[in-house]
């Protein structure tokens, strides 16, 4: 190979944004005829992607082309968002929604996912918090395994005898790392966090996804304390490839390589040396390798290695998914026309968008909670700016999803009640002051039967470059909302009035949590949206989501989080000079792991060993009861505090869950294995260790349980893990 051949190699170019959607930008033909590009992102159509490769075919080399696309909560049959997913807390459904984009993604041609997105976030002021599994390790730990299994199929990629089958994607957790942490939630911003916390909270998923097989990585656009993620030796060669034996691919986040340079780190040359010998294997959109990287070698400020060894990855990524010997073998029409949005797959996203709905409240509309709405309703009102919004129902990251396949939530519910008079108003928009709409709304929500106020965000106030400064109810809505609940009240006080949140991040939302007779967290669903909801809302399914992320009670309180260190003045109301607020509760509305059912359920029997080993596992088990009249999902969770450690310790943190569907009566003894990697943490030597002493213990549905047990471990400390390279 010449050197920019290996260069071309490690090129990637995105499709332009064409009138239908990617399209092949002009130089791309002549560049993949020179063989100065190696791969493409978000150009996917069958057309596309085997003309391309014919293209390559014809260079000297006849290197296959790889095509990537973020392909992060499904492709045509969208899914729930993956915050919306982690509320199912049910890993089986990650891992089938991933399954599903597979099969479907992979027909158009695309051969590598970015994504699973597994960035820990405490700041729902960052729009990104909507992409990733929440603000907890453990949970975002099983999330990410589950996803990279799901788009990768068994057995690993890169390590198979032979080329998988051709309904498979190449993984890719990100963004490595810390993204999440960016100060004042605002995006791409600096990150200044500790290696404890980047241990103990940040790696962890990625640890995870890789161990599950992840075939490539993606560096993040932040730094951490002063290094870029995609100029950092000691994360994609000291964590990822000496302690982690990652022997995958990975690819730059977008112009991350581009990007050191207004990060200070120097000019084109210094910062593609830089990144190159930091071990970013693919620089995506922009140039810097192929431009500058043969002049770096030959003035010997770049080893030729660290060149081949990035290509050597390519060219075996490529040969994994047996494209050397079939550049063609995924791109296929055929399959294509068979697989995309199924009634199985169109199922599968209808059933776990009900599983990531989350019931905030349900208090009494007269005699009767407020839900399940009756199915005798004559008439119903539906307002709100999200109520038909099909765009923000599919999310961000919507795939190949399109707009006229989703099932709004004012769609779902005219299915589900064929002979109620359905009235929409959407009464004001999602984003400005205008109450023009108010009048509509008032005078629908005093005539009908019941309401239904469908509020939140469009889809495009999260994701990528959309932080906003205040979590609050965008624009006039929350006006609205006190509006339609006066007018329906005042016609009938026990009027069912019911709020829907549609959302990509928490929404600081007191006055509907402490005024609204029912209110339920949707997130964004998908395709599938609108009958998910009706099923929730008409008592079809049980409301057993629960939340990933802390709800606050204003944008002030941000970060808040659960598993937060206890300080050596903890909250306390009857001494005035604790860890508050003078103009707040210190508390969150919603703490992480909280939702409520239909049904009700009790917790009881917490057996555990008072005694065991440091180095030994511990069984624990509950009982959960179902004590109401009908079946309903709850998620046992599993809570450990070590009561007192060498270094401050969390006051709680999940260490397990089971998502149980529990009938009428039923009572069900839930078990967990604690084993030492559970209850390890990074010591002030920062090596991972579980130490003796006393550990406390809680079970129940949600990060408030009480039911309380004790142990104590005895024998020395045991080092799980040695202490990693230290952060440079
Ligand atoms: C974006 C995102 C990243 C995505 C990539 C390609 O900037 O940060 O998550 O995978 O570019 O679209």
């Amino acid at each position: 190979m010449t050197p920019e051949e290996k260069l071309g190699q490690l090129t990637m170019f995105p499709g332009a944004s064409g009138q239908t959607g990617p399209a092949v930008p002009p130089a791309a033909d002549s560049a993949v005829r020179a063989g100065a590009i190696g791969s493409f992102l978000s150009i996917y159509s069958v057309r596309d992607t085997r003309r391309l490769q014919e293209i390559a075919m014809q260079s000297r080399l006849k290197i296959p082309l790889l095509f990537a696309f973020d392909v992060i909560h499904g492709w045509r049959t969208v899914f729930p968002v993956p915050l919306g997913m982690a509320a199912t807390f049910d890993s089986a459904a990650a891992a089938r929604a991933a399954r599903i984009a597979a099969v479907e993604a992979s027909a158009a041609g695309v051969h590598w996912t970015f994504a699973p997105m597994v960035d820990i976030a405490r700041d729902p002021r960052w729009g990104r918090i909507v992409e990733g599994a929440g603000e907890d390790p453990f949970l975002g730990s099983v999330m990410a395994a589950a996803q990279v299994r799901g788009f990768q199929g068994e057995p690993a990629m890169l390590g198979g005898a032979a080329p998988p089958s051709t309904d498979v994607l190449l993984a890719t957790p990100k963004h490595f790392a810390g993204y999440g942490f960016a100060e004042a939630g605002r995006d791409y911003n600096t990150v200044e966090l500790t290696e404890r916390t980047l241990w103990d909270v940040v790696l962890p998923p990625f640890e995870a996804a890789i161990r599950a097989g992840a075939a490539t990585i993606m560096a993040s656009f932040n730094e951490i304390g002063g290094t870029p993620a995609h100029g950092s030796r000691w994360l994609l060669q000291d964590v990822l490839r000496d302690r982690w034996r990652f022997g995958g691919l990975v690819v730059s986040d977008w112009t991350g390589v581009a990007e050191l340079i207004p990060h200070g780190l120097g000019d084109s040359a210094t910062v593609a040396a830089r990144a190159i010998r930091a071990g970013v294997d693919i620089e995506m959109s922009s140039t810097l390798y192929r431009n500058t990287l043969a002049a770096e070698i030959r003035a010997g400020r770049v080893p030729q290695a660290a060149v081949d060894s990035a290509v050597v990855r390519v060219l075996r990524a490529k040969h994994a998914l047996g494209l050397f010997d079939d550049p063609y073998r995924f791109s296929d029409s055929a399959r294509e026309r068979r697989v995309l949005l199924t009634a199985e797959h169109r199922r599968a996203a209808r059933e776990i968008a009900r599983n990531a709905i989350v019931l905030l409240e349900n208090r009494a509309s007269g005699a009767a909670p407020t839900l399940p709405l009756r199915r005798t309703l004559r008439s119903l009102a539906v307002i709100g700016p999200l109520a038909d919004d099909p765009k923000s129902a599919l999310g961000n990251w919507w795939g190949a999803g399109k707009p006229e396949d989703v099932v709004s939530p004012l769609a779902g519910l005219r299915r589900a009640l064929p002979n109620a008079r359905i009235t929409h108003v959407r009464g004001a928009p999602a984003d400005t002051m205008d109450t023009t709409g108010f009048a509509a709304a008032r005078a629908t929500a005093r005539t009908a039967d019941a309401v239904v106020l469908v509020l939140g965000e469009r889809q495009d106030m999260s994701a990528e470059a959309s932080s906003r400064a205040s979590i609050e109810l965008p624009g006039a809505q929350l006006a609205l909302a006190r509006a339609v609940l006066r007018a329906a009240r005042a016609a009938n006080p026990s009027k069912p009035v019911v709020t829907v949140l549609l959302n990509g991040r928490p929404l600081a939302v007191q006055w509907l949590a402490d005024s609204m007779p029912a209110l339920v967290e949707s997130w964004f669903l998908g395709v599938e949206h609108g009958n998910a909801l009706a099923d929730v809302l008409l008592g079809d399914a049980d409301p057993g989501g629960r939340l990933p992320v802390t709800v606050p009670r204003a944008t002030g309180q941000v970060p808040i989080y659960y598993n937060h260190k206890n300080t050596g003045r903890p909250a306390a109301e009857s001494n005035h000079y604790t860890s508050k607020y003078i103009d707040l509760p210190w508390t969150p509305l919603y703490p992480f792991g909280f939702g409520r059912s239909y049904a009700t359920f009790a917790y009881s029997d917490l057996q555990l060993p008072a005694e065991g080993r440091t180095a030994d596992s511990l069984v624990v088990s509950v009982t959960v009861a179902n004590t109401s009249q009908r079946a309903g999902d709850e998620v046992v969770q599993l809570y450990v505090r070590d009561d007192a450690a060498s270094v401050t310790r969390p006051v709680r943190e999940l260490k397990g869950f089971q998502r149980v569907t529990l009938g009428a009566g039923e009572r069900r003894t839930v078990r967990f294995t604690l084993r030492p990697a559970h209850l390890a943490f990074t010591a002030l030597d920062l090596r991972r260790v579980v130490e003796p002493g006393s550990f406390t213990v809680w079970a129940g549905g949600s990060s408030a349980a009480t039911l309380e047990g004790r142990f104590r471990l005895s024998g020395d400390t045991v080092v799980v893990a040695p202490a990693p390279p230290a952060y440079r």
